[in-house]
């Protein structure tokens, strides 16, 4: 029920439709020059076939429902933003590899099954904190993401083509046929954990650690299988969901259908869509648009949000708390989280909303060296997650899940971690167009510091 304390919202009685966010201010989307490509591209989008199916999205909604209960947690990483040229064989295999790694310690630890979602097929549309770009005397549109236009500082470059939804779409179809592939072809079969291994787990100050996890598990999966007297197959696969900022509104509204046998309307591009802080506002077009969509979502939410905001959202975003529909995703900052969340948390819980929290450490975290690089700190991300593990038992609710940018290359793109990466490391492979990614050693160094910190606070 929408809480007594707060007015009822207009719009949740107003009728919708995919296309109603027009009427609404959006933000952080480019104007396309061209309307009538725009248009062209928007129909031939509308008639393609779409990526996931209801069936996956309604499953993943009941695992987010058992994730807000205690049941799961949440396991939600990938890039920044994908980029069409590394839309290749390695970098979706690694990316698979660290987070199944990272969910195997984690099953391992917190003794719950872990739900896996990518930031991935379709993470192509990024925010940018302003809409040009000047060098040299030149202004130029800012680069939003490969969906919308290219990073090279020319105009060309820059100019928003709608045609590259269709190149988006298509990419992310290439990534997602890979990664069903990968695992129904036995890639995370639990009987064969070792071949999970990177090359670089043998060298990884963790590799010891995980190598006596992956041999446990292993004799517990044979142990099970002589009481059962035959192999269990259930243990080959796992599920694997996909999810994005759903930014680029002609995009997600291209992609949202019915489907037979199932109520509402579904955006069928990704499983679990999110918006993002800069687009989260009240009246905005992407909140607009999300109301309607019968998808789990998720939001960013801010230093800046009010308790009373946080609910008026909630009470626009899930007006009847079905389990497992909205995330909130918590992005304060190291500095900032302690101050800032207990009172979110307060409000939502005294009102007896029902959502799933997950911690993004990396957001907030995010600053700039003397030299240009973007960067954010080992010690910040992980100090986020532990005042988030323990702000969450201390006001009584409960941490479903991290939110997490990370790659499974060696990148040098985070400070610290096991092998204390320095700032004179990070020319050596910095890669990311735009934020700063947890390399494969820093993902498991997360993935094992949460177990621990899960552990000694016992929620
Ligand atoms: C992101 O997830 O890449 C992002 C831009 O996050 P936020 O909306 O929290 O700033
Ligand atoms: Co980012």
């Amino acid at each position: 029920m929408p809480s007594a304390s707060i007015e009822p919202i207009h719009a949740i009685h107003e009728p919708w439709t995919p296309d109603t966010w027009r009427a609404r201010a959006g933000v952080q989307m480019p104007s396309y020059p061209d309307a009538e490509a725009l248009e062209n591209s928007f129909n031939e989008l509308k008639a393609l076939p779409p990526l996931v199916t209801s069936r996956e999205i309604l499953s993943l909604k009941q695992q987010l429902a058992d994730a807000q209960e205690g049941k799961a947690f949440l396991l939600q990483g990938g890039d920044c933003a994908e980029t069409f040229a590394e839309c290749s064989s390695d970098t979706i295999t690694n990316r698979l590899k660290v987070l199944l790694q990272m969910s195997l310690v984690l099953v391992h630890g917190l003794k719950l099954p872990v739900v896996r979602v990518g930031r991935f097929a379709g993470q192509y549309a990024k925010p940018r904190s302003a809409d040009v770009e000047t060098r040299d005397g030149v202004t130029l549109p800012c680069y939003r993401g490969d969906i919308v236009n290219s990073p090279e500082f020319t105009e060309a470059a820059r100019r928003p083509d709608p045609r590259r939804m269709i190149r988006a779409h298509a990419r992310s179809a290439m990534t997602m046929n890979f990664v069903r592939s990968l695992i129904d072809g036995g890639f995370a079969d639990l009987h064969h954990p070792e071949f999970w291994d990177l090359g670089w787990v043998r060298e990884s100050p963790h590799a010891a650690d995980y190598q006596k996890m992956v041999a446990n598990i292993g004799d517990a999966l044979r142990f099970m299988e002589t009481l059962a007297g035959r192999r269990i197959q259930s243990f080959s696969r796992v599920d694997f969901h996909t999810s994005h900022e759903a930014l680029l509104l002609p995009y997600e509204e291209s992609q949202t259908r019915q489907v037979p046998r199932a109520d509402g309307w579904f955006n069928l591009s990704t499983h679990f869509p999110w918006i993002g802080m800069r687009t989260a506002a009240l009246d905005g077009a992407h909140v607009e648009y999300f109301r309607g969509i019968a998808n789990p979502i998720a939001v960013k939410i801010g230093p800046s949000v009010s308790p009373d905001a946080l609910l008026r959202l909630i009470d626009v975003l899930n007006p009847h708390d079905e389990p497992g529909r909205l995330g909130l995703i918590h992005r304060m900052g190291a500095g900032n989280i302690a101050d800032k969340l207990p009172a979110l948390l307060d409000a939502v819980k005294r009102e007896g909303r029902r959502v799933l929290w997950v911690c993004d450490p990396m957001h907030g975290n995010t600053e700039s060296t003397q030299n240009g690089f973007k960067t954010r700190q080992f010690r910040n991300i992980r100090s986020e997650i532990e005042q988030a593990f323990d702000l969450h038992a201390a006001a009584g609710t409960r941490l479903g899940g991290v939110h997490l940018e990370l790659t499974g290359e060696n990148v040098t793109e985070c400070l610290g971690g096991a092998r204390q990466l320095t700032e004179a490391d990070l020319h050596r492979d910095y890669r990311s167009t735009v934020d700063p990614r947890l390399n494969y050693e820093q993902s498991l160094e997360i993935a094992m510091l949460i177990v621990r910190k899960r552990g000694a606070i016992e929620v």
